[in-house]
């Protein structure tokens, strides 16, 4: 009973209500106050849903003739290996990982979803609205890892000395709505492991959570594959086990190795809970093809990453086609003034800015964790304390990627300053530079001048900012001089832009994202008009860091929580244009915003509810892989047409947002991309399942379909909607 009081009291403290009358001083006992994350046990039996059947059957098969030693072996990873014991728990991804003999590849990343503008793992992922998120995730390989969930921030993402990792405190609504639909779509889409995060969500470790990992994983997603725990993520044995961990990482865990075949023999952890762990490895290994043969582990793998002359450089990988045409599409046109933009066979061109030149692939730092961009700070000016590594800029090359494991370094990397020079080559254009100056000289004659600046971020630290002096300055000044100044990011993440947007001499703003390896051939491609752009941002950019209010940084210690820090989830599913809708604040650029060299023109709205279907309010099928198969059934379509009216041939991302009753006003729900010639017309549709246009009922446990009026809007962006009609349902 004490504690029962005492746990709801906690409650009302962690989500904001008055804490006075709790407790004064520091809390040093967080097994009194906290552990808000109710208890979901026992973990559940894969049971071999769907088209997992086959590998089941052949897992506990092989599960079967296992001793007790062997099967604790096989959920752990440890430093001597044993060939046939690795492939009888590993899995892989295909392509490039598979050449190497790597076997777990770790990706895509649908979480952090992008909370806070500024947590330095953002980049990994892919938008921060969830359908996005979700949709591009069910699109990319069928296999996610990372990092379930709610790790939405860098800052005291692990525990260290007497502070514990920070706790994501998170609502049940907000939980299904936002934060687990891309894990949801990622489930539907048949991923294999989920890897569980660092940070604790209601002050539960991430694998150690039974309601995250049993429950909504496992119970009400129906998950069939294994839970693996991120590095170092497992902070206890038996508990974790119980709590639905199946595998973890890396190297010899003292949690587990024999201390949880220990656990079974005392009877602390089931054997069929160990089994369990093993049958769900050993059928993704089976489900997966990895069975039939398999390469040499680490093949091409350099071996010490410290010794920079013993690195290899990996091979280009066959699908160079497709990573140009990646790098064309992470850049996004956001201004272009006075017929700015395409380049028009220019004279005299001036080139200034770190993050335009090549950088030395090898010399350390020259790829892997500091993300192919040597992002070692070169001066005070970007230092944040006397961490160097706390950088806002990476200024020592081109930056084609984020720092941290989601880093990656190329064999080839073609920087702005190498693809502009060859083509003022061909071009017979002057081409001027300066990649260092924060105010460099220019020559007035300059036809146009191109700024390249950039905005790093890595995984273990959150950036310090969204934007920077240096750059700024670097941008303000290039403008006084030159009459026509084109600005390009390399931005991992929002980079603001209200310190020079609005100067005249800024005619064009690109943001290119982290383009990776064709980053120069990509912009010059696009600067020139050889490609017309066509990417949107997956996020708003704000016109100044306080539009996001308590948001704007992440959660550090403070007061009586200084052991234990929180970080209350207050603003619900309301986050980036959900929020700024929901305040009335004007973004710089909205959320799916982007220009085109074109214009296009939208028409003929069609909305039509299927009426064979089921409209009830709650679905009511059996869960398959993803949840209750009758989420997906498709219970109206929406069209439209979108025609080119412009002179180019160009690409445009059809974009329908659905008002759902009692929600934001406004939330993606479909997307589509026709590429059309001048004059050219396209019919875009959308199909709208139950669960997009559903509520998470936190009483009945289920997705809601409410009746009522459903707002129907199709546009360019998630601002320009011109088409605008009403479902009802
Ligand atoms: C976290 O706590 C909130 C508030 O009690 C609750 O709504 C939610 O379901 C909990 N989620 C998890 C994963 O424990
Ligand atoms: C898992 O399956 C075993 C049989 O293999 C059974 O004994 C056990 O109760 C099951 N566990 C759960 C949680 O259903
Ligand atoms: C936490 O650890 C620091 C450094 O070891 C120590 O100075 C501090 O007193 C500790 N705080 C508490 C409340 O134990
Ligand atoms: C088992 O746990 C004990 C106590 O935590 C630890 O000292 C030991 O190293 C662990 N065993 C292994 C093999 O890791
Ligand atoms: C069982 O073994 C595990 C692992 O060594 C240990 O953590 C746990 O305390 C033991 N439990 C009992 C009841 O002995
Ligand atoms: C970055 O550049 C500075 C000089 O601008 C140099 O001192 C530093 O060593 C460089 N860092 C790396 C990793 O090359
Ligand atoms: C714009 O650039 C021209 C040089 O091309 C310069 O003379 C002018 O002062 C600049 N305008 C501003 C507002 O800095
Ligand atoms: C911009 O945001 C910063 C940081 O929150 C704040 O200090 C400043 O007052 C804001 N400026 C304006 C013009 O709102
Ligand atoms: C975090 O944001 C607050 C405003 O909410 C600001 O005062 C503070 O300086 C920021 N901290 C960091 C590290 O940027
Ligand atoms: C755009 O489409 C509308 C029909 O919805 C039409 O009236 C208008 O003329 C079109 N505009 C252009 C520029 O094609």
């Amino acid at each position: 009973m004490l504690s029962t009081s005492l746990y709801v009291l906690a409650g009302l403290a962690t989500w904001g209500s008055d804490i006075g009358t709790i407790a004064q001083s520091i809390i040093t006992d967080d097994t009194v106050f906290y552990g808000q994350s109710p208890p979901v046990y026992p973990s559940p039996n894969g049971t071999g849903l769907g088209d997992w059947a086959d590998s089941y059957e052949k897992a506990r098969a092989l599960v079967a003739q296992l001793t007790l030693e062997e099967k604790g072996h096989s959920v752990t990873f440890f430093t001597s290996w044993n060939r046939e014991l690795a492939h009888k728990r590993a899995v892989g991804m295909a392509g490039e990982f598979r050449a190497k003999g790597v076997h777990i590849a770790l990706g895509p990343v649908v979480g952090p979803l992008g909370r806070i503008a500024s947590s330095g793992r953002n980049w990994e992922g892919f938008s921060n609205d969830p359908y996005l998120c979700g949709a591009l995730a069910a699109d990319t390989i069928k296999g996610i890892q990372s990092h379930f969930i709610a790790n939405e921030q860098e800052t005291n993402r692990n525990p260290e000395g007497n502070v514990t990792a920070v706790s994501s405190n998170i609502d049940d609504k907000t939980m299904h709505e936002l934060y687990l639909w891309p894990f949801q779509d990622a489930v539907k889409a048949g991923t294999v492991n989920i890897m569980c995060s660092y940070n604790r969500i209601n002050n539960s470790y991430g694998c150690a959570n039974s309601k995250t990992q049993n429950g909504l994983l496992k119970t009400e997603l129906g998950f069939q594959g294994f839970v693996v725990s991120d590095w170092w993520a497992q902070h206890s044995g038996v508990t974790t086990a119980l709590a639905g961990l199946d595998m973890t990482m890396p190297f010899a865990s003292p949690y587990w190795s024999s201390n949880l075949t220990q656990a079974v023999k005392n009877g602390s952890v089931p054997e069929t809970r160990l089994d369990d762990m093993a049958t769900r490895i050993i059928a993704t290994w089976y489900k997966l093809g990895q069975d039939e043969g398999f390469p040499e582990i680490g093949k091409g793998m350099p071996y010490d990453l410290s010794q920079p002359h013993q690195r290899v450089i990996a091979k280009s990988p066959k699908n160079k086609d497709v990573l140009l045409q990646g790098a064309v599409e992470s850049h996004v046109l956001l201004k272009n003034t006075n017929n700015a933009l395409p380049l028009k066979s220019p004279k005299l061109l001036s080139l200034f800015g770190y993050s335009a030149k090549s950088f030395d692939t090898y010399t350390p730092g020259g790829g892997g964790w500091n993300g192919g961009s040597q992002a070692l700070a070169p001066s005070d000016l970007i230092r944040n304390g006397d961490d160097i590594l706390h950088t806002q800029i990476a200024a020592n090359g081109t930056l084609i990627s984020g720092g941290g494991s989601g880093a990656n370094m190329p064999a080839y990397v073609s920087s702005p300053a190498a693809a502009l020079s060859q083509r003022a080559y061909e071009d017979d254009t002057s081409l001027w530079w300066d990649f260092h100056s924060g105010n460099p000289q220019v020559d007035q004659s300059s036809d146009a001048c191109i700024v390249v600046g950039n905005a790093f971020a890595s995984e273990g630290f959150d950036r310090p900012g969204l934007h920077d002096d240096f750059t700024d300055a670097l941008i303000n000044n290039v403008a006084s001089q030159c009459h026509n100044t084109i600005v390009v990011f390399h931005n991992a993440g929002v980079r603001l832009v209200d310190q020079f947007i609005d100067h005249p001499n800024v005619t064009a703003l690109i943001f290119a994202h982290l383009p990776g390896q064709d980053s120069g051939r990509a912009l010059t491609s696009i600067l020139y008009g050889d490609v017309n752009p066509s990417g949107k941002l997956p996020y708003s950019v704000p016109r100044n860091e306080s539009d996001y209010g308590p948001l704007q940084n992440a959660t550090l210690p403070d007061g009586i929580y200084e052991l234990f820090p929180q970080s209350d989830f207050t603003e619900g599913i309301y986050i980036d244009y959900r929020a700024f809708d929901a305040k009335n604040i004007t973004p710089r650029y909205e959320f799916g915003f982007g220009l085109s060299y074109t214009t296009f023109n939208y028409s003929d709205l069609q909305i039509s509810k299927d009426e064979n279907a089921d409209t009830s309010e709650y679905p009511s099928k059996p869960i398959v892989e993803g949840g209750q198969e009758d989420l997906w059934d498709v219970v109206a379509k929406v069209s439209a047409t979108v025609a080119n009216s412009g002179e180019v041939e160009g690409a445009e991302v059809a974009q329908l947002y659905v008002g759902i009753p009692n929600g934001p006003v406004k939330q993606l729900r479909g997307f589509s991309k026709p590429v059309l010639a001048p004059g050219e017309s396209a019919v875009v549709d959308f199909e709208l399942t139950r669960r997009d246009l559903s509520t998470w009922d936190v009483v009945a446990q289920k997705w809601l379909l409410q009746k009522g009026d459903y707002g129907i809007f199709v546009g360019s962006s998630s601002r320009t909607l011109p088409l605008t009609g009403t479902l009802s349902i």
